[in-house]
């Protein structure tokens, strides 16, 4: 079974992607919406709960596990990876850089994330490791994430707001935007609409499943004890009835959500 956890609902978005790109495995998802957001947490706190995020997913019988989240991976994956040395780790912003580099012609990136993600300078670091040349630009927009959950996507004051936020990007000429962030691909339309038609955006999501997918073609011992012969499962750490509307919406199907509290 392949675990996937994320700090709540966002990382529905990458288990659709999952689910299309890899229909015949099992996944267990895990969404901490008790402790959501983790975006404007500390270092400290964000790795205590990835622990145990992944520690349950691992206690479910996850034989891989997928940080659905952006603030997960830029702030936790070195520690899981330390933690859970023998587990295969899919972290969501791996795969992001390396599809940005590969469609960028001016080697001009631009990156929008929630806070922590962006003051981590992850995405710098994974950049300039291995790849010279590339100037990255990067901006915080914490907003996006409340007015995704508040279903407020196509309201003027989001366009406005993705206007502010987005405007210094613009002006960078960057060729290609991650949007490392789950909620962000919910607001494809305006950010493509904001940063210019002619910037490729990166959805983390969609390279994420397509990575899981090659590491399993090349992994055939994984693929029984992934394989599809029981429902997928749904664990969250509070649940209410707004959340549950949001996850039927996201997901575009219904499930049964199950109660894991810490
Ligand atoms: N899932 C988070 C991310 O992708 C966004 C929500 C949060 O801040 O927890 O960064």
């Amino acid at each position: 079974m392949i675990g996937i956890f994320d700090s709540g609902v966002g990382g529905l978005t990458v288990v659709r992607e999952i689910l299309k790109q890899l229909p015949d495995y099992q996944i267990t998802y895990f969404g901490d919406t008790a402790r959501a957001p983790y975006g404007n947490k500390s270092r400290d706190t964000i790795i205590q709960y990835a622990m145990q995020d992944t520690q349950f997913l691992l206690n479910q019988g996850a034989k891989i596990i997928v940080i659905g989240c952006n603030t997960a991976s830029a702030i936790a994956a070195d520690a899981l990876k330390k933690k859970f040395p023998t587990i295969p780790f899919f972290d969501v912003i791996t795969p992001a850089v390396s599809a940005s580099i590969k469609v960028s012609k001016n080697k001009r990136l631009g990156v929008i994330g929630t806070r922590a993600t962006i003051d981590s300078g992850i995405y710098e670091k994974k950049i300039k490791e291995k790849h010279q040349g590339f100037q990255i630009f990067s901006k915080a927009c914490p907003l996006f994430v409340p007015l995704v959950e508040e279903n407020w996507i196509k309201q003027p004051f989001t366009k406005v707001v993705a206007r502010k936020y987005l405007y210094t990007l613009r002006l960078k000429q960057i060729d290609s935007l991650i949007l490392g962030c789950t909620h962000y691909p919910l607001l494809r339309d305006i950010i493509q609409n904001k940063i210019g038609k002619k910037v490729i955006l990166i959805d983390p999501a969609e390279h994420v499943a397509m990575d899981i997918k090659r590491f399993l073609s090349e992994h055939s011992d994984l693929e029984e004890s992934l394989s599809n012969s029981q429902q997928h499962q749904f664990y969250f750490s509070d649940i209410t009835p707004h959340l549950i509307d949001l996850i039927h919406k996201w997901l575009g199907q219904k499930i049964n959500p199950r109660l894991h509290s810490f």
